[in-house]
């Protein structure tokens, strides 16, 4: 035993000196071939081929999320013959660009996913994500994702100085926005890349929250300086660094939730125009544009938590004796309707305006069976979140509004959507839906629960995460159906 140690020990001290000599010996002699082969795509490095490389030049400067997809990823034929030319262009060229590179790396993810996307396979390996009605394509999205882990790496900009940029809420109505600033910047070590030239996408990580707070002159009704502060910023990237230009502003993306976030994107038309914004209020008739922009939840943390009563999902027998709950302000254009035609009429519906002090928000959540979730000033309302916490299904009523992470949720197996002009009939349309399908939304509410979770530090597939996933898919140009 002892002996038998020693001389594993003793071999073990000449294999490490005998490849520390190995090691130092490449890297002086053939420094450039190390260094090639530290590439991100080290898996395939016999898929460079000049004619390639030219074409995604050309495509990248002018439709960076074209997906030039049919070509860059087939096999060659001749394994023999790219074999040696591939060695003749590792000693003419030292290094390959880095763009292409990465390219390549996001082309080999898209034929990963295709290839799943064909085969409709649900993978064994399903253990994190629950496999059902909630997901488009439930193989699709997890293959999606864990090439997301594999290779997705952003660079976040260090320009600017707190408190408006580095820093956003981290409680109350807007603080999704603080919250994944905070982590893009302390955090998030997996997705990060101190180097740019290494990265897919760029973060301008400054807060319109924040800009509001801190350089907006109250009740003046003047968005100007955001605006001006977006154009400044862009301005300063995009004169320091060569990353902006490349592709017209198409791999940066910034996050708001402000319901002004789209207001202070217009300060520089080329941002609002072709890079991600990443926005609570996504509303498609004021420009969101759901190909290229991320709809991003909002989320209401009271003091910075999450109230203990939303915390754990209450047991699947509690009884629900109302029908539905609304409380709210009386602002945007589709509440007028709902309290006009609900408000204090029906015990089945409660539906309040200002709720009285004996009644407690959470909890009528969870004596509902439905949460209505009407729009206010913006599109997005922190009612569908909570909702989904409490297992109140959701009854979404809004207009123009395109739902968080709907690329990969069915939305309708876990909420109901309502009409405006169908308010008056809406006592009728909830009645109508069945024991059984009642069951079924709130079994779904359960399932897509993580996804909507804030959890520090983030867990796999939950919000921020999913927030992530989002980015790469406009980033890869990938529809997940
Ligand atoms: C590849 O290189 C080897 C050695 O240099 C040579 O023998 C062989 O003929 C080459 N193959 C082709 C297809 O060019
Ligand atoms: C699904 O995946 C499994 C495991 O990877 C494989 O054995 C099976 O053949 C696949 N089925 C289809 C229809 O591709
Ligand atoms: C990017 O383009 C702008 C104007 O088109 C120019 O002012 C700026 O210097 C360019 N940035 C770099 C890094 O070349
Ligand atoms: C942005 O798009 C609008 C509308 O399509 C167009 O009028 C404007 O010129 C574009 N701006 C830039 C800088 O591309
Ligand atoms: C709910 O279910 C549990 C066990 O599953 C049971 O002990 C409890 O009595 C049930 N409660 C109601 C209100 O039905
Ligand atoms: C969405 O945008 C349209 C057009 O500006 C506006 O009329 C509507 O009120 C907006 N919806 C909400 C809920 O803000």
């Amino acid at each position: 035993m002892d002996s038998c140690y020693r001389y594993s020990a003793c071999s073990f001290t000449w294999l490490c000196v005998f490849s520390i000599f190995i090691v130092f010996f490449i890297s002086g002699r053939f420094k450039s071939f190390v260094s090639f082969s530290a590439s991100p795509t080290l898996e395939s490095p016999d898929h460079h081929e000049p004619k390639l490389e030219l074409q995604r030049i050309v495509s990248t400067n002018d439709q960076i999320r074209a997906v030039g997809s049919t070509d860059d990823d087939q096999q060659h034929p001749n394994g023999l013959r790219i074999l040696n030319t591939t060695i003749i262009r590792r000693k003419k060229l030292k290094k390959p660009r880095r763009e292409y590179v990465l390219e390549q790396g996001l082309a080999l993810a898209r034929a990963s996913i295709r290839s799943v996307a064909i085969a409709r396979n649900v993978t064994a390996t399903f253990n994190d994500v629950p496999v059902g009605d909630v997901y488009r394509n439930p193989s699709t999205f997890y293959r999606s994702y864990v090439e997301m882990e594999r290779r997705f790496k952003i660079y976040v900009y260090k320009e600017g100085e707190l408190p408006i940029v580095h820093d956003g809420p981290c409680k109350e109505i807007y603080t999704i926005e603080g919250r994944f600033i905070q982590e893009m910047e302390h955090g998030a070590r997996r997705f990060k890349t101190n180097d740019p030239q290494r990265a897919h996408v760029f973060f301008m990580p400054f807060s319109v929250a924040w800009m509001v707070k801190y350089i907006y002159k109250p009740l003046s009704y003047n968005v100007n300086p955001l605006k001006q502060f977006v154009s400044d910023y862009v301005k300063v990237v995009s004169t320091k660094y060569p990353f902006w230009n490349r592709t017209h502003g198409a791999d940066h993306f910034m996050l708001a939730c402000h319901d002004w976030g789209p207001y202070a994107s217009q300060g520089n038309s080329v941002l609002y125009n072709n890079s991600i914004r990443v926005l609570c209020n996504a509303n498609t008739s004021e420009g969101f544009n759901p190909r290229k922009d991320v709809s991003l939840p909002e989320i209401h943390l009271r003091g910075g938590y999450l109230s203990p009563k939303l915390l754990h999902p209450p047991p699947r027998n509690t009884s629900r004796p109302f029908l539905s709950f609304f409380a709210g302000g009386l602002h945007g254009p589709i509440r007028p309707q709902l309290l006009q035609y609900w408000k204090g009429k029906d015990n089945d519906m409660q539906v309040f305006e200002y709720l009285p002090a004996d009644k407690d928000y959470y909890s009528l959540m969870l004596q509902s069976k439905f949460c209505l979730c009407p729009s206010g000033y913006e599109v997005a309302s922190p009612r569908i979140v909570e909702a989904i916490y409490a297992e109140c299904v959701p009854v979404i009523l809004s207009e123009y509004y395109v739902l968080p992470f709907s690329d990969v949720l069915r939305w309708e197996a876990f909420s109901i959507q309502v009409e405006t002009k169908e308010i008056p009939k809406l006592k009728e349309i909830l009645l109508a839906v069945s024991e059984e399908k009642y069951r079924k939304l709130q079994e779904n509410l359960r399932a897509v629960r993580q996804h909507f979770m804030l959890n520090q530090p983030p867990k796999r597939f939950d919000m921020f995460h999913m927030i992530l996933h989002s980015i790469w898919l406009r980033r890869i140009n990938a529809r997940l159906g």
